[in-house]
């Protein structure tokens, strides 16, 4: 019964929101795409065999990663591992309206905590200026030491390697996670009014494997 009275008024907090910010203008104009991946804004992402032709196996290391931070940075992925507790929004990563802690669960503070509007799949928000409000099974924010906005390359780079800061990852754990994991997955499927991120989950696990098979070397 509680849960049912939480996801009401979730419902009902979500509603209030997205009709007042249509009157304010203050989420941004949908940028038309109506979420299919092969509408992808980011275009393409290079194959391995494109990375051949460098001989040094320390510098094909880093163009493979290189090129798997063109999904690493997209805005679908950075929305989730922002700098502070709180998730942005959009491909400006603004703050998240209305304004959110994640607290240290990822989750948000019980009655009004990320599944009060986010439910399991994207929600289609016809005639609305927000399109959808995303969604997938567990639903949350990325841990402090997974934070990445505000991050170079080469520090992404050596957090993701990292056991301390990557939730005890092996090299092995990180490709399994960046290939299938379906949280990671929606950053293809990202619902009306969205871009989804470069290529294809598949291609960017494929740069993956190839970047951890030649040493998995960051950029400087
Ligand atoms: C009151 C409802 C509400 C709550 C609670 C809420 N969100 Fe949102 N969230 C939204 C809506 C609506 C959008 C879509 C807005 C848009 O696209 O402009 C959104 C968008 C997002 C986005 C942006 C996706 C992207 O790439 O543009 C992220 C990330 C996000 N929320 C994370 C969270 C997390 C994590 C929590 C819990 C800690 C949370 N939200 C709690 C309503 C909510
Ligand atoms: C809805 C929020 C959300 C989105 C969107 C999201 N992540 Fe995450 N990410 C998380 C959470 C939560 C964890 C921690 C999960 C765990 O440790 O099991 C995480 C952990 C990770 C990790 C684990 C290791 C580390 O060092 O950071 C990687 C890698 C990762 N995400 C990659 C991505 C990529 C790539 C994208 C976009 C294609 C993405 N994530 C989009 C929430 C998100």
């Amino acid at each position: 019964m509680r849960g049912q009275q939480l996801r009401e008024a979730g419902r009902a907090a979500l509603v209030a929101l997205v009709a007042g910010a249509a009157i304010t203008g203050m989420i941004a104009v949908a940028s038309g795409s109506s979420g299919d991946p092969a509408a992808s804004g980011g275009g393409a992402l290079k194959s391995v065999a494109e990375f051949r032709s460098i001989a040094a196996t320390d510098a094909r290391s880093r163009a493979l990663f290189t090129e798997a931070a063109r999904v690493i940075t997209d805005p679908r992925c950075m929305n989730c591992h922002p700098a502070t507790r709180s998730p942005t929004q959009g491909d400006d990563l603004h703050p998240h309206m209305p304004p959110i802690q994640a607290s240290e669960s990822g989750m948000g503070v019980a009655g009004l905590n990320c599944h009060s509007c986010h439910r399991f799949e994207n929600t289609t928000l016809p005639g609305t200026r927000v399109g959808s409000v995303p969604g997938a099974e567990q639903w949350l924010l990325a841990p402090a030491s997974m934070a990445w906005q505000g991050l170079t390359l080469g520090e992404i780079c050596r957090q993701i390697k990292d056991p301390a800061r990557n939730g005890g990852r092996s090299l092995a754990d990180i490709l399994k996670h960046m290939g299938t994991d379906h949280l990671v997955g929606w950053a293809w499927h990202p619902g009306a009014g969205r871009e989804p991120a470069p290529g294809t989950q598949e291609a960017f696990g494929a740069l993956i494997e190839a970047w951890i098979a030649t040493g998995a070397h960051c950029p400087s």
